[in-house]
């Protein structure tokens, strides 16, 4: 069996609609925002899964699934084989350290009233059995491996006192010093001036490996991803509609909507589109998705009514390319 770490199955959370006095007079139904309709896929450990799609695909809402922040309306959620969506917190509690996140935002994401050695210290000291020597010993390996050097120069430092940069580099530390098996990082660089995310990212691509962790990078940034993720899931409307390897997706795109995304990349072509002149309208309320395919009411390759009638599965088309569109052949 290959090395999955995380898997997950039939994922779905909608979040109910709080209704207005009069819209609750008008309509008893209760309405949801489907955030995540029903999403599949695993990631193996040392790999680096990309999660991309314009804002409100669901990108966020899948992530804090994956490490239970929130609980699924159905579906379920794999750690190393083992089911983890109906454990109790307690059960859950011991498992959490092997799972970490990282925010977008390096200026909310710190306690701004304790040190960066603190920071990094504190899930460290939850660790059973972990002497203040051993704690002291990880914070300064830890602050070495994410380029914070020499790290007596930063131990002291509270988080006002660093660049974005620099703080994001702390929260990078913090998440990896407890040796996790799996870490979601949501939009970890955009926040950061644009001459750093590279850099950023290179890092969390070599901690991946130092530690042999499995990552899913969630972004909307197409150009950033293609160079960090081993494959690549696109996601519209809390569905996914293609996967695969990133050369793949970025290469031999086949979904329309994935076609327009990579359209609109603006590396390395200055003069590329953006996506609301690739794709027309805007994309559609995830409360009451267009029926068939939800990205009919949008897409350039439109085939007829099946794509209004119809929801397309998602299928592996040969070699782990996964689409869902009747454009493409049968089930292998
Ligand atoms: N707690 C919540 N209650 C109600 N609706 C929510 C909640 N969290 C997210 N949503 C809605 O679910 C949908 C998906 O949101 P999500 O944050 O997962 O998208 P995203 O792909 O991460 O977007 P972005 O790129 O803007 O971060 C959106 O329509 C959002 O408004
Ligand atoms: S199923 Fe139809 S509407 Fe949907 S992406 Fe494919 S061609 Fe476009
Ligand atoms: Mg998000």
């Amino acid at each position: 069996m290959e090395d999955i770490v995380i898997k997950a199955e039939n994922l779905k959370k909608w979040f109910p609609v709080k209704a207005g006095f009069l819209s609750s007079l008008l309509s008893k139904r209760q309405l949801f925002v489907r955030a995540v309709d029903d999403v599949s896929f695993q990631i193996k450990k040392k790999e680096i899964f990309g999660l991309a799609g314009e804002s409100g695909s669901g990108k966020t809402t899948t992530g804090r699934l994956l490490v239970r922040l929130i609980e699924p309306t159905s579906g379920k959620v794999y750690f190393k084989g083992k089911e983890i969506t109906s454990l109790k917190e307690d059960e859950m509690k011991l498992l959490r350290r092997h799972m970490q996140i990282i925010f977008q935002d390096p200026y909310e994401s710190l306690n701004p009233r304790i040190t960066v050695g603190d920071i990094v210290a504190e899930p460290v000291r939850l660790l059973k059995g972990a002497t203040p020597a051993e704690v002291n010993e990880v914070v300064r390996q830890t602050l070495e491996d994410v380029e914070l050097t020499p790290p007596e120069e930063f131990i002291l430092r509270y988080p006002h006192e660093l660049s974005g940069g620099q703080r994001q580099r702390v929260a990078v530390a913090r998440a990896f010093a407890v040796n996790p098996e799996f870490i979601v990082a949501d939009e970890p660089v955009s926040m950061l001036d644009v001459s750093i995310r590279a850099e950023i990212l290179k890092l969390m691509i070599s901690l991946v490996q130092k530690y042999e962790a499995s990552f899913l990078y969630i972004t909307h940034d197409l150009a950033l991803s293609r160079h960090m993720c081993d494959r690549l899931a696109i996601m519209y409307l809390g569905k996914i509609v293609e996967m695969s390897d990133t050369e793949k997706i970025v290469y031999e795109p086949l979904h329309p909507y994935t076609k327009a995304l990579i359209e609109a990349v603006p590396e390395p072509d200055p003069t590329a589109k953006r996506i609301e002149t690739v794709i027309k309208g805007e994309i559609p309320s995830p409360i009451n998705p267009p029926p068939g395919c939800r990205f009919h009411t949008r897409c350039p390759a439109y085939i007829g009514d099946i794509c209004r009638k119809k929801e397309p599965p998602l299928m592996n088309i040969g070699k782990n390319h996964y689409v869902a569109c009747h454009l493409y052949g049968k089930e292998k």
